[in-house]
Order: C-alpha cells, then structure tokens, then sequence
C-alpha cells in the first residue's frame, strides 16, 4: 500500500509517499480503508521530534492520527461494527491507503468522509477543555485561537450549553467567529482591552499559545479558571496545561448527536492528495488553518 512515511525528524521535506505493508487490526483494533485524514498540529510535532519524549517513535515512522474510512478488518475481541461500516476515529500512521484505528464511531448520515477525517482529536480536545475549565451554562467563556480546529468545536458545543462565548481571531475570520454564535475580537496591539468592552469573563482556554496566559488570568480574575492545551509554560503561572486525552470513542458518540441535530460543523478549509502532505503540513505550520485540513487518499 501506499502511506506517507518519514525516516528522520525534520522540515516537511522529510515526508516521503512510500510503498509499505499493510497494516493489521490487533486485538480491540479495526482497520479501515482510509478514505481521508485529518490533518492536525500534532502530526507535524511529531514529524519535527517534538513530541519524541511523551511517545518515543520508531524511525521510519507513518503520520497521522486521524481518519475516516471503510472497515475492512476486525481484531479480537471487537464487537458492534461490521466490515463495511463507514467509521470515523483515532490510530496511528492513517496518512496511507489503510490504517488502524483503536477508537471509532459509525459515521453520522450526511458526513462525507472528507468532512468527517476532520472531528475526532477535535472533538475529544473541545470537551475534555470544556469540562476541566468548569464553565457552567450562563456563564462566559473567552477562547484564545477560536477559528481553527479545535476552536470551532469549543465555541460550538459551548454555545449548545447555553454558554456564552467571545473569541478571539485573524480579522479574516470574525465573521466566521460570529456564524458560530460566539462575540468576536481580533488578537494583537490592544486585544485585552476589546474583548473587556464584549463583558465579563468567567472562564479562558488558550488553544493559540500566543504567550497570553498573563492576560488571560488578569481577564478571569483566576489562574484556575485558565486552560492551555498549546502554552508548555502556562504552569509556570499557576495555569493548567490539559494534554492527557480522555475518551474518544465517548466523544464520538457526543459529538454524532450534535453533528445529526445541525449544532455542530468543522468546515473543511483544504484537502490534499497523499503526494501532497508536505503541502498540508506547511498549510497547518502557518497557523492560520479555518476548521480543519484533510488528506484525501
Ligand atoms: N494539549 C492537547 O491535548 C492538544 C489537543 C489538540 C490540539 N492541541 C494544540 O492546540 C493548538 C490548536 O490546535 P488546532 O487544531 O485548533 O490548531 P489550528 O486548527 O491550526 O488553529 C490555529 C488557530 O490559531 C489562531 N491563531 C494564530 N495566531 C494567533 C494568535 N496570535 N492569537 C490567537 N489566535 C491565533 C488562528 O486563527 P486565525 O487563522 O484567525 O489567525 C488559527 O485559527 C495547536 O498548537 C495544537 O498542537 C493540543
């Protein structure tokens, strides 16, 4: 089969499309034909090293976590999916023409398979931080970085919680902050001040890691009332940092609710062949990415 490889750490440059052996599906595994990839911040972490302590990886290694596709292979033990069924979920290496995955969900009607590459990591991300900062309906929750992946999953399903939420974002995008539900304000030269004039804040979740964790406390009033998933140094300040991932397949469930009832949307900005993932992995570096990246295999 075909997959996306890279045999030391680096620049995109060290993506390679290579000819490998299949994967299996082990025990409490499927294994999909991948349809498409999501393509998110980790993958190209991964690819530069950064990562290497937290998941040591073996070289030459696979890219991607994840996919949707159509299960093709059963491991022990697996039960309530069939091959055939289209699925949506996390694994590893999944920028190949197939795949592991070690949690899955059918895939909700109406999704292309291109759309629904973009939910799972976003989706688990979005609730475990809305969960750990504690926002209670009623309340108001300022989001740092609101348009990209996992910003658009936040202010979304906190929205559906009768949570008010004001985000932060490129002055391209606030209209696009703004058919999310949420108030929206430009980051940059006087960002603290603009988003006072929108209210007071109950609760903040820095997604950018822009090196704004002082404003973010100053702005709730409560260095517990702060999560960062993308400042390493939030701790420093008295911050939590959220990087231990809770449920996938739970979140999957959850977020099929939301996506058949119309209240939840990752817009795909762009998809990319698997010749093309140095491309997407440029794209996603620039930091700019609306919604979410694909990989179309
Ligand atoms: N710890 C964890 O468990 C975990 C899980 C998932 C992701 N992450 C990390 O969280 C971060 C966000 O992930 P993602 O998938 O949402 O990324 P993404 O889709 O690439 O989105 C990045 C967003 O950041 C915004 N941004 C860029 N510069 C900014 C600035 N100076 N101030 C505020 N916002 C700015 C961009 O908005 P504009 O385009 O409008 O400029 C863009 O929409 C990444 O660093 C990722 O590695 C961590």
């Amino acid at each position: 089969m075909k997959k996306v490889s890279f045999a030391e750490f680096g620049g995109p440059d060290v993506l390679q499309l290579v000819t490998a052996e299949e994967p299996h599906a082990g025990p409490g595994q499927v294994r999909i034909a991948v349809r498409a990839a999501g393509v998110n911040p980790v993958d190209w972490r991964v690819r530069e090293g950064q990562v290497l302590g937290a998941h040591p990886i073996e070289l030459p290694a696979g890219v991607g976590l994840d996919a949707s596709g159509v299960v093709d292979e059963i491991g022990e033990g697996v039960e309530g999916v069939a091959v055939g069924d289209h699925v949506f979920g996390e694994g590893s290496s999944t920028y190949a023409e197939f795949a592991v995955l070690s949690a899955w969900a059918r895939m909700p009607d109406g999704l292309t398979f291109e759309e629904a590459a973009g939910y799972p990591s976003v989706v688990e991300t979005a609730l475990r931080i809305i969960r750990e900062v504690g926002v209670q309906p009623g309340q108001t929750l300022l989001v740092s970085g609101a348009s990209g992946g996992v910003g658009s999953a936040v202010l979304q399903i906190a929205r559906e919680r009768g949570i008010a939420v004001i985000g932060t974002a490129g002055a391209a995008n606030q209209d696009y902050l703004r058919s999310l539900g949420a108030l929206a304000t430009t980051y940059g030269e006087g960002w603290v001040e603009r988003v006072r004039q929108l209210g007071p804040i109950d609760a903040a979740l820095d997604l950018a890691g822009s090196g704004v964790i002082r404003e973010l406390i100053e702005l709730t009033g409560d260095a517990r009332k702060v999560i960062s998933i993308a400042d390493l140094d939030a701790p420093k300040l008295g911050v939590r940092f959220s990087g231990v991932a809770g449920s996938v397949p739970q979140a999957l469930a959850e977020a099929t609710g939301l996506i058949a009832r119309g209240k939840l949307h990752i817009p795909v900005e762009k998809s990319y062949t698997l010749a093309e993932a140095a491309a997407a992995h440029i794209d996603s570096q620039a930091g700019h990415t609306r919604g979410r990246r694909v990989v179309i295999v």
